[in-house]
This record gives C-alpha cells, sequence and structure tokens, in this order.
C-alpha cells in the first residue's frame, strides 16, 4: 500500500474511533442526550423518530443508512432523532423508555393542542406518547409510520360558503390554500404546527370552489376580502396551481403568499414579515436556531420542503 493511501486509510479508522455517535456528522438527525432531550422531543409540537442503538450492533449499522435517508426525507415534516445507549450518560435514558434491544425505534406522538381553549386554559407541555415501531426496517414504511403520527391541524373545508363562514368566525388570523390537490401534504401540516395558535390553516380544493356572489356574508363585515374572493374564485377554479392567501378578518386584510416555492422557509418569512409575527417553531423561530445547533451547526438549504412535496 502506499504511503499516502494508508494516511487516509488511518484518518478514516480515526474517524471511526473518534466519532462515536452514529449522526454526529448528520445535518438531518439529531444525536440526544439528557440534557436535550426533552426539549428536543416533548416541547414541541412536531412528531419525533427516535432510534436508541449501540454503535458495535451490526443491526444497528445496517439500519444507519436507512435513517439517514428517514432523516433527509422527514427534514422539515417530522424530527428525526437518535440516543447512543452505550454513552454511559445515556443509559438511564434508555432505561427511562425501557429500551432492551439494538436497535429500538420508536415515535414520540405529541399531544393535541383544544385550539378553542384560551392559551391559560390550555395543558402546557404534557409529554409525548413514546410508541415502538415493530413494523419492517425499511425506509417507506417506517417514514410512513412517523407521517401517519403528525397532528393534524389543517382543516378541509369542502366550499366557497363554508369557506366564507370559516373565515367569518375566525377568532385568529387564517392560512387557507387553495390546492390543486384534494390531498394535504406532510408540509402543509408541518406548517400548521409552525404557526400553531397564531395562523389557523385550511384547505380547500381548486375542484371544490364556486363563484362568490356579491353579497356574500362576509360582504359587510369584509368588503376587501370580500372583493377578493370575488375576483380570485373565478381564476382559482380554472387554476392547475395552487394559492396560498393569509387573512386576517379582524382587520380585514388578506395577503397573497407569493412564493416561486412554497418552502416553508418562504412562508414563515412572507407571513412573519406582512403580519408582524414569529412563528412558534420551524424556520425563523427561536426553537429552530436551538435545533441548528444542535445538529451540530451544520448548514443546510431548505430547498426541498414544498408545500406539495410527497415525503
Ligand atoms: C403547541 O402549540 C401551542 C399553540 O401555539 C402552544 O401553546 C404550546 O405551547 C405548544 N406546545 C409545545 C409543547 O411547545
Ligand atoms: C360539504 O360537506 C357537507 C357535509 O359536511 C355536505 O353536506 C356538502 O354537500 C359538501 N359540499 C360539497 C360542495 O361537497
Amino acid at each position: 500500500m502506499r504511503s499516502w493511501q494508508w494516511l487516509v486509510w488511518s484518518w478514516f479508522g480515526l474517524q471511526v474511533v473518534l466519532g462515536q455517535n452514529f449522526y454526529d456528522l448528520d445535518p438531518y438527525i439529531i444525536e440526544l442526550t439528557p440534557k436535550s432531550f426533552d426539549k428536543v422531543v416533548h416541547q414541541t409540537n412536531y412528531t419525533t423518530l427516535i432510534e436508541f442503538y449501540a454503535p458495535w450492533c451490526g443491526y444497528c449499522q445496517q439500519l444507519m443508512g436507512i435513517m439517514k435517508k428517514a432523516g433527509k426525507v422527514l427534514d422539515g415534516v417530522v424530527q428525526v432523532a437518535s440516543v447512543n445507549c452505550d454513552e454511559p450518560k445515556n443509559k438511564k435514558l434508555c432505561g427511562r423508555y425501557k429500551v432492551q434491544g439494538f436497535p429500538t425505534v420508536m415515535v414520540f406522538r405529541p399531544p393535541k393542542v383544544d385550539l378553542s381553549k384560551p392559551v391559560s386554559e390550555r395543558l402546557q407541555l404534557r409529554n409525548h406518547a413514546s410508541e415502538v415501531y415493530q413494523g419492517v426496517r425499511k425506509l417507506s414504511p417506517m417514514v410512513d409510520f412517523a407521517l401517519s403520527r403528525i397532528k393534524n391541524y389543517v382543516k378541509r373545508v369542502n366550499g366557497t360558503g363554508k369557506l366564507c363562514s370559516v373565515l367569518q368566525e375566525q377568532r385568529r388570523k387564517s392560512l387557507v390554500l387553495f390546492s390543486k390537490r384534494d390531498k394535504v401534504s406532510p408540509i402543509y401540516r408541518a406548517v400548521a404546527l409552525d404557526w400553531l395558535g397564531i395562523f389557523d390553516c385550511f384547505t380547500i380544493p381548486n375542484a371544490k370552489l364556486s363563484a362568490l356572489a356579491q353579497d356574500n356574508q362576509l360582504a359587510t363585515t369584509n368588503p376587501q376580502i370580500s372583493q377578493f374572493l370575488q375576483e380570485t374564485i373565478p381564476r382559482q377554479m380554472q387554476s392547475k396551481e395552487s394559492l396560498l392567501v393569509a387573512f386576517d378578518t379582524a382587520n380585514d386584510q388578506y395577503r397573497a403568499i407569493e412564493c416561486d416555492s412554497f418552502t416553508k422557509l418562504q412562508i414563515s418569512k412572507a407571513l412573519s414579515e406582512n403580519f408582524n409575527v414569529t412563528p412558534m417553531e420551524g424556520p425563523l423561530s427561536k426553537r429552530e436556531k436551538y435545533l441548528q445547533n444542535l445538529r451540530t451547526g451544520k448548514e443546510k438549504s431548505q430547498k426541498t420542503n414544498k408545500i406539495h412535496d410527497e415525503p
């Protein structure tokens, strides 16, 4: 072996020894410790997929590639994390969740927030329910399982009349996706989590729209919004694209979210700039900075988080 090759190989060996955690260098997976666990996993409205592992275990090594892919696919939608149970400081944590074999994959599911109650009466910071993933350790069943555990706060609206009454009843600001699709994408459900308690999220398929009469119920209370809807709905009925609009009925204001692509970052930017609000979670939130640091400060782009991407 040439000496430079030897150098490269021994460098690799060194990395394997030094990087004692599997995912220290992964930009999408958070290596949890007793210090970060509760804040990352329990103090959020997001769902988390966690692998409890030991570095020496062969099945864990096999799962590593799949976890890395899952982290990427679920980015911005479900948190993906891991706990190295071989690490002495983590042993209690693994005991607390009754981890017996490696790897153990679990999903932590947030409690539902009752937004109809005033903030002071809502249950705060209740722990998430944990559930062991018993299915096949393959990418798509694991991803589907995690996605099925996202709390859904997006309400479907099935017609123009219903949309008007929903807007009229709103106590909060609302975000309406006039959607080219029937299905609610996981990313839009994540947008609803980012803005929980600030914007209520709705979706209405373009196909369910019908023209809005001039003397509709919003015309007196919200003349500007009413006019906007009268102009926009006929266009949207013909459209093959989705349109995202934020409404503030208390002030009779609306804003179509102009994005070249509907990423979580662009949506958060548009909403915070136009309505002077900051998101609870996700891009531009305080929490996101904290999470970024835990992901070892590795920069990652927000490129893939489009409303209609299909994780
Ligand atoms: C979930 O969202 C609600 C509404 O914004 C908020 O009051 C609550 O604190 C959030 N829960 C956690 C654990 O962050
Ligand atoms: C919308 O749903 C209601 C029941 O929730 C139903 O009665 C109504 O026909 C539906 N309208 C459309 C346009 O699908």
